[in-house]
């Protein structure tokens, strides 16, 4: 029988298992990258195994995300990346150089090979046809040392793409469209993988397009054929050595089909404060718009930014706005640069940033109270711009463009002028901010600030769980509820016992206090807990808290992950109404643990406050049960090194 693009793939770096869908897999992982938010509590679980050498064939550690330096923190985290990586053998992108995903697929990403990151947009490589997944730091650091990634062998979702884009509608609404029918649940436990004619008529940054926000669909990740078009922007790189041929068999099957006829799509903003709150521009209005921003690994590519520069050339940003532009790329920012299409930028008001992350993850640039913002990232949840009461819009480069000049939120389309990019025969390729590792590592000293405490370690499981209810939460909990970021958190990355004063302070101020008070604790919560990004701190900092297991009607798949990996127990109530059955300060128990767990589908948890039980669901492999056993999969690797 024929095969698709996801199980060549798979197949090919197939360690365990089977790939049947649902069951447990284990893959080898050729590359892995890093971003400095995940990366440094990343490197010092690498180094507490002890393993010399990063095994993989590439690994990069990238520094975009915490990039401002108002304080050492930051600095002495970026030192202490730049040596702990020569000392292990992985390539440093230094702080300047852009964002991990946008420089990945422009200078490492190859096609057919895996790719674990920490980061959630990882699946950015599927735009190159590579199988990139998004994961916690831990399971990062694993794989570094050579160890196999574990995950549930996805469905994979087949998109046949017919037609070709009109002028002024892009890959963002592309990707905004299959969101809209698929929703933010839709992709979880899938790999999406596009097909069909429509493919050739789009370039390798427009795929990535598709596939970045892919994670937005809660999908394990998403990929396209490697094909001519994926030839010429290797070579274009001057990369083309390292090209293959990929495309599904004839016969190819997929668990589920869907069609987007390309040609038919029209430009889309999704609404606040979702990604799948979409609409077209037209059903949403010419609403006033007080803030416009243009980046983020999402958007912000040669081509990208080329058709901003057209559009905004010889206009004037609308006094109302305020636009920010952040080239994804020290390459696309010096190709910008060198063809005077900066000039143009500057010339309309723009306010030019970094080659990072910047205000994506709430580093600056937050908008007025109650603005109206309209970003090309790819996430509009409640409170990641920095003010919390503005309303996100999340659009295409020109969607955005066009509401920077005309001060609403307007359809392209009706500035008249569709500009058309091409995608350059030549990029201008100098890696000069790309450090290479020691040959010997022994030789290098690891630089360690202050602010870089030692890992907590969690505790083997006890046979009996009992503890209160420290919080009850609602659905679509993301990790930005659960570990939030900015500029005055994210410095504390390496230091547990500092960030964990944070964890859930924009849901219940007292929660740290409570839980430190308590010490030891229950989360319980509703539909798709943990959804939004890969921030292993979420599971880290609760499990310093001595948050002891999580329950609720639905986990996302990489917080899930993450939990297990830090030995909180994640548990589904097997039947979801019972949530009425729990309230916040109950102390709930659950005994015989560590004997049930793995032998029996379900748990019983009583409620000693109400004198009531339920039933919920651990759906644990043999491997996790092993994991959560022994306190976290740090804890479990040194048992079985
Ligand atoms: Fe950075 Fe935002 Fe992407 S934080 S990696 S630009 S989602």
């Amino acid at each position: 029988m024929g095969k698709n693009i996801v199980q060549k793939i798979l197949g090919a770096h197939l360690l365990d298992g089977e790939l049947v869908p649902g069951q447990e897999i284990a893959i080898r992982i050729d590359q892995t990258l890093t971003q400095d938010a995940t990366g440094t509590m990343s490197y010092l679980q690498f180094e507490a195994m002890g393993v010399p050498r990063v095994k993989t064939e590439i690994s990069v550690s990238y520094v975009d995300h915490n990039t401002l330096q108002s304080g050492f923190e930051n600095a002495d985290d970026h030192r202490f990346l730049q040596t702990v990586a020569s000392k292990h053998g992985i390539h440093f992108s230094r702080p300047g150089n852009g964002i991990c995903h946008q420089v990945h697929l422009e200078r490492f990403g190859i096609p057919g090979k895996t790719m674990l990151g920490s980061d959630s947009h990882t699946p950015t490589g599927g735009g190159i046809g590579m199988i990139a997944i998004g994961a916690g730091g831990l399971d990062v650091a694993v794989a570094m040392g050579g160890g196999p990634f574990y995950l549930t062998c996805p469905k994979v979702v087949g998109i046949t793409l017919t037609g070709q884009l009109s002028p002024m509608v892009s890959a963002k609404d592309v990707i905004l469209e299959v969101l809209r029918r698929l929703s933010v649940k839709g992709g979880v436990g899938k790999i999406i993988e596009y097909k069909g004619p429509g493919v050739a008529t789009l370039s390798v940054p427009e795929r990535a397009t598709i596939t970045n926000m892919g994670a937005e669909l809660g999908a394990t990740t998403s990929i396209f054929p490697s094909d001519e078009v994926t030839k010429a922007f290797l070579k274009a790189q001057k990369r083309e050595d390292v090209w293959v041929e990929l495309q599904a068999d004839d016969d190819a099957t997929y668990e589920e089909e869907l069609t987007i006829d390309l040609s038919a799509l029209e430009p889309m903003v999704a609404c606040p404060h979702s990604p799948d709150a979409v609409k077209t521009v037209k059903e949403v209005g010419p609403i006033k718009v007080d803030q416009v921003l243009i980046g983020s690994c999402t958007n912000s590519s040669y081509s990208d930014l080329m058709k901003v520069a057209g559009l905004l050339k010889g206009k004037t940003v609308h006094p109302t706005v305020s636009l920010g532009i952040a080239p994804g790329s020290r390459q696309v920012f010096e190709m910008l640069a060198r063809n005077g299409a900066l000039a143009d930028l500057i010339a309309s008001g723009a306010r030019i940033l970094e080659s990072a992350c910047g205000p994506c993850i709430g580093m600056g640039q937050s908008p007025n109270s109650g603005a109206v913002s309209v970003r090309t990232f790819n996430r509009n949840f409640e409170g990641r711009s920095g003010t919390a009461d503005a309303k996100i819009y999340l659009s295409s480069p020109e969607v955005a463009a066009a509401a920077a000049i005309t001060g609403l939120l307007t359809d392209p389309r009706e500035l008249g002028n569709a500009i058309d990019v091409a995608m350059p025969e030549q990029f201008l390729i100098d890696d000069s901010m790309v450090l290479a590792p020691a040959a010997e590592g022994n030789d290098v000293d690891v630089l360690r600030g202050p602010n870089i405490k030692p890992l907590p370690i969690n505790e083997a499981l006890a046979n009996t769980l009992q503890a209160p209810v420290l919080l009850k939460v609602g659905d679509n909990i993301t990790t930005d509820h659960i570990m939030p970021a900015g500029s005055k958190i994210l410095p504390l990355r390496s230091n547990i016992p500092a960030i964990s004063q944070y964890v859930f302070s924009g849901v219940d101020a007292s929660f740290a206090d409570r839980a430190k008070e308590a010490g030891r604790g229950i989360i319980v919560g509703g539909q798709n807990y943990g959804q939004g990004s890969s921030r292993e701190h979420a599971a880290l900092a609760p499990m310093y808290l001595g948050v002891k297991a999580v329950i609720t009607q639905s986990f996302a798949r990489i917080h899930r992950a993450n939990l297990i990996n830090f030995g909180i127990l994640p548990l589904t109530f097997a039947n979801e109404a019972e949530l009425a059955k729990v309230n916040q300060g109950d102390e709930l128990e659950i005994v015989n643990l560590s004997e049930k767990l793995g032998q029996e589908e379900t748990l019983e948890v009583r409620n000693l406050t109400t004198g009531d039980s339920f039933t919920v669901r651990p759906d644990l492999t043999a491997r996790q049960v092993a994991i959560i056993k022994a306190g976290g999969l740090l804890n479990y690797t040194r048992l079985n090194a």
